[in-house]
């Protein structure tokens, strides 16, 4: 009687992990951002490998530690990118990106992936850095 007991103690601790682990896991995709791609800054320049784009993933985050915000690369076709500036022009919160939108959650502002304002409060545009495409590398220009 005592090893069924223990048997079905074990067993339901080993359903609520796994049940807590598939919810987890579908928080965190439902809130997932693009892989994240750690850069070095040089000459004001930040490249990127064209390899980093992932089959069927149309942007990534660009990260760097001298940097107050991250940068999201968009693919817009084979051979041109947006970068942009995940500041949210509101007032200066970090903004996030899923497969739809770029969206702020500190007051709801919404931006398309050119960086544009789909909702507000906030009124201007993400601002945006030049990129050029050559030898299967980007190079974002911060200036
Ligand atoms: S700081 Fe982003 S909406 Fe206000």
């Amino acid at each position: 009687m005592m090893q069924r007991r223990k048997f079905l103690k074990t067993s339901c601790t080993v359903c609520v992990g796994t049940l807590a682990g598939i919810t987890a896991i579908s928080l965190l995709e439902s809130c997932a951002t693009g892989k994240i791609v750690k850069s070095e800054i040089s000459n004001d320049t930040i490249t990127i490998a064209l390899s980093e784009f992932e089959q069927g993933k149309s942007y990534i985050i660009v990260r760097n530690s001298n940097l107050t915000y991250d940068i999201l690369l968009n693919k817009i076709n084979e051979t041109s990118y947006k970068a942009l500036l995940m500041q949210c022009t509101h007032y200066d919160n970090p903004v996030f990106a899923n497969s739809k939108e770029i969206f702020c959650p500190s007051h709801g502002s919404k931006f398309d992936f050119n960086g544009n304002v789909k909702q507000e409060p906030a009124t201007t545009s993400l601002k945006t850095y030049k990129t050029e495409l050559k030898d299967q590398i980007i190079t974002i220009f911060l200036k």
